[in-house]
């Protein structure tokens, strides 16, 4: 009896800091930040449409730097096994994969080469392919306004449902859709890349509520005028000086502009990002006209 008295008296006696401790909040997160681990693409397996050139073939080395196994997709195949080999000499995972994703009999084996090369299925799709065509909307030509949402619209839906499905038997995924700034606002002789565009960003949206509880995120990437041969027919029009003027930030982008918006939506470090729909156009998107 007087043992059991003795260590209750004890046990009251003794200091109790950790109650204390608790109740202060604290800056210092509960999880050790490694800037490096969050921004991570090790262990993933990515896939990029259209990656012989611009966006495509520049984000294919940053996920590959980041980590990601990569395969580069592309109509012309021999155009990117020069740079699945340039990566492999570095050390990185990279292949070279066919892919016309205005041909839904690609879609299927691309995937299935990209997973056959790794030995792991895509987790990680960047949905890039586009092609371009500008003409004042009166003069549009049905059969280049076809082939237009052929690739961007119908294409990017085709290539994106594939990654989709797939993902959906992991229960995890990110899938990051290249549109447009010319998907958010009008502009001149853009009505079908435009429209297509648009139709992508709200294609993403229904995406990301529906594929949420499957583990995968899909976001929207906006790029707004970044110096690749695409834009290059704005400067062959001469409507270079035009569009600077609309831009706030007044110069051009370059395709490494994108790096920090593409791997935030691709890793770990966008883990609660879905469905958001990033301008990365030196703030074009806000004055547009
Ligand atoms: P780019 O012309 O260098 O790249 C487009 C790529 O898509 C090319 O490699 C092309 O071969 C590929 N492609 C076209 N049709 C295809 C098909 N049927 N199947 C497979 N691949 C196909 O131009 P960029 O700038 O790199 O464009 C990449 C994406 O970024 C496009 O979706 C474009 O609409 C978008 N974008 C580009 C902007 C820019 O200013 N450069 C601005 C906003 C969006």
């Amino acid at each position: 009896m007087l043992r059991t008295i003795l260590r209750s008296v004890y046990r009251r006696l003794q200091p109790q800091p950790a109650a204390a401790a608790r109740s202060e909040p604290s800056p210092i997160p509960s999880v050790p930040l490694h800037m490096d681990r969050l921004f991570s693409l090790q262990g993933r397996v990515a896939l990029i449409s259209g990656a012989s050139s611009g966006i495509g073939l520049h984000i294919a080395g940053v996920f590959a730097q980041a980590g990601a196994a990569v395969a580069l997709a592309a109509r012309r195949k021999e155009q990117v096994v020069g740079a699945a080999q340039a990566l492999a000499a570095r050390g990185h995972a990279a292949t070279a994969v066919y892919l016309d994703v205005t041909d839904a009999q690609t879609i299927g084996p691309a995937f299935d080469a990209a997973e056959h090369a790794f030995g792991a299925p895509v987790d990680l799709l960047f949905n890039n392919a586009g092609i371009l065509y500008a003409s004042p909307f009166v003069d549009q030509d049905p059969a280049e306004v076809a082939r237009l949402f052929d690739t961007n619209l119908k294409g990017a839906f085709l290539v994106a449902r594939e990654a989709a499905r797939r993902m959906a038997r992991l229960q995890h995924g990110a899938i990051i859709n290249v549109a447009s700034t010319a998907g958010l606002r009008a502009g001149p002789r853009l009505a079908s890349y435009g429209a297509a565009k648009a139709g992508l960003i709200h294609l993403s949206g229904v995406m990301a509520l529906e594929l949420a509880r499957e583990g995968i995120r899909v976001n929207t990437l906006c790029p707004g005028s970044i110096d690749t041969d695409m834009h290059r027919v704005f400067r062959d029009f001469g409507f270079e000086q035009a569009l600077l003027r609309r831009i706030p930030q007044r110069r051009i982008g370059s395709v490494d502009d994108l790096d920090g918006a593409a791997l935030l939506l691709a890793s770990d470090a966008g883990r609660y990002i879905t469905g958001a729909v990033i301008a990365v156009d030196g703030g074009q998107a806000l004055s547009w006209m």
